[in-house]
């Protein structure tokens, strides 16, 4: 039954045997009702766990329509509950203390270490004691800049057990990145880390975090704490340092502890902090609407917007999605290659997986280093049997072929999951016949920082798949498509992705601007969350989601928009002007193409390539270093001074069909820019 792609995968039979919704009868049975009562929906849901006063007021409530007032969105108002309660202590109760919570798995083979329920709570309260301790208190703000280790972990939860809301900032954010994270939040407390080895390199987490407590400093922002977890001591470095960053001891455990500087009266380490302290809190029982954390997304102004999500709706929608999603059981084994410092992690590392009592992979490593096998090589040790990742990781393991997966038995894996993009139908072919030997069901999950869990995703059970395919909305999710008068597109057809109603999982605000929360998701079509992708209904019903519509651009499944590069672009004292474009890559679906228009009296040399280069590197983050960088001696602008980005994105890959160019002041610029574009593979 092929159509090109959009030849049909009916789910794996193993699947839809034992699954939660096991056809697409049931689907739709449990989507109406989702719709037509999601009191009666979600109320069910939630007696699975435990809330220490019961809703008192409106179980759902909000304003979509920015005409008729202030939007906001409440769940379950007047409930009480604690998410760390139910992620740990409701578990431990239910006789389930000894089960694994985490088989951690260390950058390098021979590092790893099992963690359990009852362990994990220990260690929590503890923590949350020495928060207490520090005078952290419900509602304040602590920045968590921590590699993939289950400190990470217990940080997050022992935030949560108090009240106070976690503000994580991915280990890869540069120290400017992290300071200005920590100054919007007004955090009081740091988390982080020494060290950690990611493949072969050194990446000195508290070097680059003590950088951004100096700025944090200048600014007269008071940070209380920097609680260090020191990392280094435990684990094995890298056989041959590439970078000359390894103590040259091959193989040694690393004592990098007398390496790192100190800050007296600042500075506390994890270790010494947590002895003697006692393992029993009492968790605070928090308004289900009261913040449970802040993560920064990339907005198209330039300035990360930190998108705020609340106690009890977050739980519900995270615990229901990671059950459906990847149909879990109690005998599976759960790997999500996803950072905890992104929404993925917060939600499939750390939350749904412990709200459901699951027994997981915790990943600190790559997935090359120190082999090609690595992720099936977990697979197989481990006999995970669902899994998740992103499409740039299947396609940058593609290009290395069949054999490293073939090498190993991993025929337990049963559900795949993909992340962060829209996934190519031939990396979706190749994850489904060759890692998943033809015998698993896919989810290709559409979501966002914004909306908390899953969005739009098949359930393996129940849902025929077609390749490159989100197909249907997840429980309590109803999408429009609008065209750009805001009309509604039924049917087949393409326009903006937009949802009608909120589900529990849906940020609250933009944290500290709510204006900008409104102005961003519900300004342009009243009535509706916009989620700034463009997408597409086919004749079936299934959605195609087809990337941003907006000046943002996804590397590597991490959002980042072109004003933020920019910006980066022209702090440099050479740079006049720059615009920044997405060109298509293929491992990393799209990458950076800047354009640069220099000062007076600078030349375009290699040295000055490589510090525009080291810029966005030190402003964002090494994940965002750009791929390219052309001259530009003039930009494409309208005559009211917009720049026609269309036509940079034509020149980027060298395809003269720009269309109608007759609206530009100077329409001659296109082919200086053409001349100017650099050599292929060259930056
Ligand atoms: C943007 C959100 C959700 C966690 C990771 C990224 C794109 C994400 C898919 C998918 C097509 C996807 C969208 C979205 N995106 N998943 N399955 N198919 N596009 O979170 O950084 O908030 O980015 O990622 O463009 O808006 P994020």
């Amino acid at each position: 039954m092929s159509h090109g792609n959009e030849q049909i995968f009916n789910p794996a039979e193993r699947v839809a045997k034992i699954s939660h919704c096991s056809s697409m009868e049931q689907y739709k049975q449990m989507y109406d009702k989702s719709l037509k009562d999601p009191e009666a929906f979600w109320g069910d849901i939630a007696k699975n766990f435990h809330f220490e006063q019961n809703v008192t007021g409106k179980f759902m409530d909000y304003n979509f329509d920015i005409s008729k007032g202030k939007i906001f969105i409440r769940w379950m108002e007047g409930a009480k509950t604690n998410i760390c309660y139910n992620c740990l202590d409701r578990h431990v109760l239910a006789g389930k203390g000894d089960q694994v919570a985490f088989y951690w798995e260390g950058n390098d083979p021979a590092d790893a270490e099992v963690v359990t329920y009852g362990e994990l709570l220990k260690e929590v309260c503890r923590v949350a004691n020495v928060l207490k301790a520090k005078g952290v208190a419900k509602g304040d703000r602590v920045a968590i800049y921590m590699p993939m280790i289950k400190e990470l972990v217990v940080a997050m939860l022992a935030v949560a057990r108090i009240g106070a809301v976690h503000s994580i900032v991915f280990g890869g954010y540069s120290a400017d990145s992290l300071a200005d994270r920590m100054l919007d939040a007004q955090a009081s407390v740091l988390i982080t880390a020494d060290a950690v080895w990611r493949g072969a390199k050194l990446i000195a987490l508290k070097e680059i975090a003590d950088d951004a407590l100096k700025v944090c400093q200048a600014k007269n922002v008071k940070v209380k704490m920097s609680l260090v977890v020191q990392h280094m001591k435990n684990v094995t470095a890298p056989q041959a340092s590439s970078n000359g960053t390894a103590n040259g001891n091959p193989s040694k455990k690393t004592h990098f502890d007398d390496k790192v500087g100190w800050n007296s009266g600042l500075d506390v380490w994890w270790h010494e902090a947590v002895k003697d302290v006692s393992s029993d809190c009492p968790p605070e029982w928090m308004d289900t609407e009261d913040p449970l954390f802040m993560l920064y997304t990339s907005g198209s102004t330039g300035k990360p917007k930190g998108v705020l999500h609340t106690v009890g709706g977050y739980m519900l929608y995270a615990a229901t999605t990671f059950k459906y999603t990847f149909d879990y059981h109690p005998d599976d084994v759960y790997f999500c290659t996803a950072d905890i410092g992104w929404i993925t992690g917060h939600t499939y590392v750390t939350y749904g997986p412990m709200l459901n009592n699951a027994t997981s992979v915790l990943f600190e490593g790559v997935p090359t280093y120190p082999h090609i096998g690595r992720f099936w090589e977990i697979i197989k040790k481990y006999k995970v049997s669902k899994f998740y990742t992103a499409p740039t990781a299947i396609r940058a393991l593609m290009k290395f072929g069949d054999e490293p997966v073939k090498k190993y038995d991993i025929s337990s894996l049963s559900v795949l999951g993909s992340v962060g993009e829209p996934i190519n139908p031939e990396a979706w072919m190749w994850y489904y016949q060759i890692v998943g030997d033809s015998n698993v069901s896919i989810a290709d999950t559409f979501w966002q920082t914004e909306t908390g869990g899953h969005v739009i995703t098949p359930l393996p059970g129940a849902t025929p798949t077609k390749p490159g395919s989100a197909c249907f909305p997840f429980f309590g999710v109803e999408v429009a498509l609008l065209d750009d008068e805001g009309k509604e597109v039924k049917g087949e057809g393409e326009g903006y992705l937009v949802f009608r109603r909120p589900w529990p999982g849906i940020m609250r605000t933009v944290y500290g601007n709510h204006e900008r929360f409104e102005t961003t998701y519900f300004k342009k079509f009243p009535g509706f969350y916009c989620t700034g992708d463009g997408a597409r209904r086919d004749k079936d019903g299934y959605i195609w989601v087809t990337g941003r519509i907006d000046d943002m651009l996804n590397v590597s499944g991490h959002l980042l928009s072109t004003a933020q590069v920019e910006s980066a672009l022209v702090e440099h004292p050479a740079v006049a002007e720059s615009a920044v474009v997405a060109r298509p890559h293929a491992v990393k679906g799209e990458c950076l193409y800047c354009y640069v228009t220099l000062a007076e009296g600078n030349d375009f040399t290699e040295k000055l390539i490589v510090e525009l280069r080291n810029k966005v590197r030190t402003k964002i983050g090494a994940f965002a270093t750009p791929d390219y960088m052309q001259l530009a001696p003039g930009l494409p602008k309208t005559r009211s001074g917009k720049i026609m980005r269309r036509v940079l994105r034509k020149v980027a890959v060298g395809d003269r069909d720009f269309g109608d160019i007759s609206t530009l002041a100077d329409p001659s610029i296109v082919e200086v820019l053409f001349q100017h574009r650099p050599k292929e593979g060259k930056v």
